[in-house]
């Protein structure tokens, strides 16, 4: 790993729950500690459907990357890439497309920890401690640009991370720079959580403990990050309605995220 990228289980704060450890441990991960499971029982107990939420949000990750890459794109930058997830992005991508060059990026330690040992294996992967609050030191890390050519087309992964992110922060500016360092003919991937379909005020309530706030969402705001883009059919969906492979899952109509991909034309 690069200097910058030197961390170690030393900074792997225990004490409080990590929004990728409570998901992980959703999704029925190992890399997880009490304090993560505690938080995503309590979840589950305030939103009783998230299990079938975050799995929903995987499977449109994964419809998308093999929509991306059957569009023809062989680079993808992923923003908030979680613990590794069988099957992990470069694995879905180079099922279609075995070219296919992934740059994974994660602010929390023990997310660049784990997909840095999973993944060191295969040539064509990066992965890259940094920030999407920092997206031009994202753009510019040399190991980003060592695997991604930012003259040739791009699919841009920001799947269930942006709602970590308050106002304050800007994430609606983090998108726009990310989107002014792509060639036309990228792609944004985006999903987020909403409390659109159902009161989600105590499943927020449990992230006040975490390490990130949860930052719920309506759908004129999530749209608004896909300015510059133009969002391919069916437009801005809930997760499980974006151009779906199998039939919906159970409670369907409650899912709390919103799913979209986008392409930018110049
Ligand atoms: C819920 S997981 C999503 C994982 C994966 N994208 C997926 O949808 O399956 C959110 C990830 O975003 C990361 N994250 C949160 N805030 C971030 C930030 N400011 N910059 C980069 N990554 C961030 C977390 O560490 C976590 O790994």
């Amino acid at each position: 790993m690069g200097q910058d990228d030197g961390f170690g289980v030393r900074e792997i704060d225990t004490s409080r729950p990590h929004p990728a450890r409570i998901y992980d441990y959703l999704l029925g991960g190992k890399d997880n500690y009490e304090v993560d499971r505690r938080a995503g029982d309590e979840l589950a107990a305030a939103a009783p459907e998230v299990r079938i939420g975050l799995q929903a949000n995987r499977a449109f990750l994964r419809r998308a990357v093999r929509y991306v890459v059957g569009s023809g794109v062989r680079q993808i930058l992923d923003i908030g890439t979680g613990l590794p997830t069988s099957p992990n992005v470069h694995e879905i991508a180079h099922e279609l497309a075995p070219d296919v060059r992934v740059a994974y990026v994660d602010n929390d330690p023990i997310v660049a920890a784990h997909a840095n040992a999973l993944l060191s294996s295969s040539g064509v992967t990066s992965v890259v401690l940094a920030d999407v609050r920092d997206p031009l030191a994202v753009v510019n890390h040399p190991k980003v640009r060592g695997a991604i050519d930012f003259d040739r087309p791009v699919a841009l992964l920001l799947v269930a991370v942006l709602h970590f992110l308050t106002d304050a922060e800007k994430p609606a500016q983090a998108v726009a720079a990310l989107r002014d360092a792509l060639p036309a003919g990228s792609c944004l991937v985006l999903s987020h959580a909403t409390g659109d379909f159902a009161d989600r005020s105590a499943a927020q309530a449990v992230y006040t403990k975490a390490t990130a706030t949860l930052n719920l969402r309506s759908r004129a705001e999530v749209e608004r990050f896909f300015d510059g883009f133009e969002l391919v059919d069916p437009g801005l969906a809930q997760v499980p309605f974006w151009r779906p492979d199998s039939p919906p899952p159970p409670r369907s109509a409650e899912i709390g995220f919103y799913g979209g991909v986008a392409r930018k034309s110049a």
